[in-house]
């Protein structure tokens, strides 16, 4: 039986190759989105992948969305926490608001996710939990106070479920990447971004799919030795 693998945000940018590559790779996969009807249609069309709309940054939203993908695709063995949003701003003139939905949807959604499915890991004595953080959750940005705290925070969430789960089974590590070429960059105003790719050795942006392959290799059997452990995929921008 091929393993189960639930990807958020897995329609779009970086969880859109993410969710590819699993497939790729033999795993049944299931793609989580949060409100982009059309491209998650188009997704599932082009790809064949099961999609499911929950909002990750609510628990109960979470609690019901997962119940329902194991109900129609199976246990979930692979966890991989994609979803994240930015509402870039610098610090000054942040509202409560841009700071609570970054924090809701990119760092609690890692602990709900990881919740709703560690049990389950746990019992069959498998499982595989990938989260992405960000260059900037190591080395700080301007204009993303909220979004670093929460791409910082899953390092330490992980490392603290690689050591609980060790034992059982379960790996759970972190790919950090660097600036790669999705809507979310590309949203960067030109002139800031055109300064970023300067300061990026490789002289480029990366590709999703160079971050899905990284996030393929934790996923499977053989990386079982690996855990508690951040991946940089950043071009050498950032040697953490
Ligand atoms: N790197 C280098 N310099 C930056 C910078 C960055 N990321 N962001 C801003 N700056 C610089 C600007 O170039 C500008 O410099 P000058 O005064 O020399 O021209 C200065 O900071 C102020 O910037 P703005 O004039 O743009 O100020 P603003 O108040 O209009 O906007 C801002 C501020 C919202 C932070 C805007 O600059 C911005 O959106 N910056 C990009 C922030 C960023 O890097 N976001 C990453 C999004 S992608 C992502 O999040 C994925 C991932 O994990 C990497």
């Amino acid at each position: 039986m091929a393993r189960v693998a639930l990807v958020t945000g897995g329609t779009r940018g970086i969880g859109h190759a993410i969710s590819v590559a699993l497939r790729d790779a033999g795993f049944n996969v299931a793609a989580n989105y949060g409100g982009n009807d059309e491209a998650a249609n188009k997704f599932k069309e082009e790809t064949g992948i099961p999609v499911f709309k929950f909002d990750v940054g609510n628990f109960d939203a979470v609690s019901e969305g997962i119940k329902k993908v194991e109900s129609e695709v199976g246990p979930v063995d692979v966890m991989v926490n994609n979803a994240g949003i930015t509402r870039d701003t610098t610090l000054h003139k942040m509202k409560p608001e841009q700071w609570t939905e970054v924090i809701e949807t990119n760092l609690n959604s890692a602990f709900y996710c990881t919740r709703c499915v560690i049990e389950g890991m746990r019992s069959r004595g498998f499982g595989r939990i990938v989260t992405i953080s960000s260059i900037n959750g190591q080395k700080g940005q301007i204009g993303q106070s909220n979004y670093a705290a929460a791409k910082a925070g899953v390092i330490g969430l992980m490392k603290s479920v690689a050591q609980e789960n060790a034992g059982k089974g379960i790996t759970a590590n972190v790919v950090a990447p660097g600036y790669i070429g999705t809507d979310m960059v590309r949203a960067v105003p030109e002139n800031v971004l055109q300064k970023i790719v300067g300061q990026i050795p490789v002289g480029r942006l990366g590709e999703p799919e160079e971050i899905a392959r990284c996030v393929a290799f934790l996923a499977s059997d053989d990386s079982g030795f690996i855990t508690g452990s951040t991946l940089n995929a950043n071009g050498g921008q950032y040697m953490a």
